[in-house]
């Protein structure tokens, strides 16, 4: 199958950033009042929350497949909404290396869950103009860690009761994204930091899901893309 052509939505900072790793995929970007200017296979939405209804709904209408990467909306009824027509991938977070994280979160929340004297807890950091919080990273993570730690069901940003997982939020200066998630017990304390260094790794973390989107019908999410990749290295034991 040849590369898909692509379309963006938003030229702000992620949309330039994708834009600048598409090369000669990219057929067009259009902000807020501008139209695409063509078909493309697949359209990325790299714009604010409130406007990835309307882009959802020019993907059905025109038959594109479509990467949501902006954050801080939700739809409950996407799926009913795209029901197998086109293909849609949702990430809050298109780096493989999170997604590698938010499994060791899982296992970090399971080994919590062998003690209840182990707190586990996430921190995020962004720069100053990040809209959202805590970012959609911070949730996905804070998901990772309650689905390995049942006892804790909800997140919060308040002092926690015992069901609930500690979530602290940082915006200021310049952070392109930081993110920790940590397990804190009497006498040790484990943590595990990913930190972006540019917006190079979304950008290109959502291209390479615009491509394997392609040709793929019913919502997806990186999670998808990301178990060929990363769950065989989860195996261990057994004698070289
Ligand atoms: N999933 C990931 O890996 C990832 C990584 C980084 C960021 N994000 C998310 O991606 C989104 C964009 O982030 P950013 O830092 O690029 O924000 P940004 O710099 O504020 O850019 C947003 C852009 O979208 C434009 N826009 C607003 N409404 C639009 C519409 N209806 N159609 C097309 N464009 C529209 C804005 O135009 P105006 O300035 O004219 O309003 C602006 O250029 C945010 O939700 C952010 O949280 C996701």
């Amino acid at each position: 199958m040849s590369a898909p052509r692509i379309g963006i939505f938003g030229r702000g900072r992620l949309g330039s950033a994708i834009a600048a790793e598409a090369g000669d995929a990219l057929s067009w970007q259009a902000d807020m009042g501008e139209s695409p200017s063509g078909p493309v296979e697949v359209v990325i939405d790299a714009s604010v929350a409130g406007a990835v209804e309307e882009h959802l709904a020019w993907a059905l209408g025109t038959g594109t497949d479509l990467v949501i990467a902006a954050t801080g909306w939700t739809m409950p009824d996407l799926e009913a909404r795209v029901a197998g027509r086109i293909g849609v991938l949702v990430s809050s977070n298109f780096s493989l290396t999170v997604a590698l994280m938010a499994r060791m979160a899982t296992v970090l929340g399971r080994f919590a869950a062998l003690d209840s004297a182990r707190d586990p807890y996430l921190l995020e950091h962004h720069h100053r103009l990040k809209a959202d919080a805590p970012s959609g990273t911070a949730k996905t993570l804070a998901a990772a860690l309650m689905a390995g730690c049942p006892r804790k069901t909800e997140w919060t940003l308040e002092t926690p009761a015992p069901h609930q997982l500690s979530v602290g939020v940082l915006r200021a200066g310049a952070e392109f994204g930081r993110h920790t998630v940590g397990l804190d017990a009497p006498a040790e304390v484990l943590e595990l930091t990913h930190r972006a260094r540019s917006r190079a790794p979304f950008a290109q973390g959502a291209l390479q899901a615009a491509r394997w989107l392609h040709g793929r019908k019913g919502v997806f999410t990186m999670e998808d893309l990301a178990a060929d990749l990363l769950d065989p290295l989860f195996t261990f034991g057994g004698k070289p």
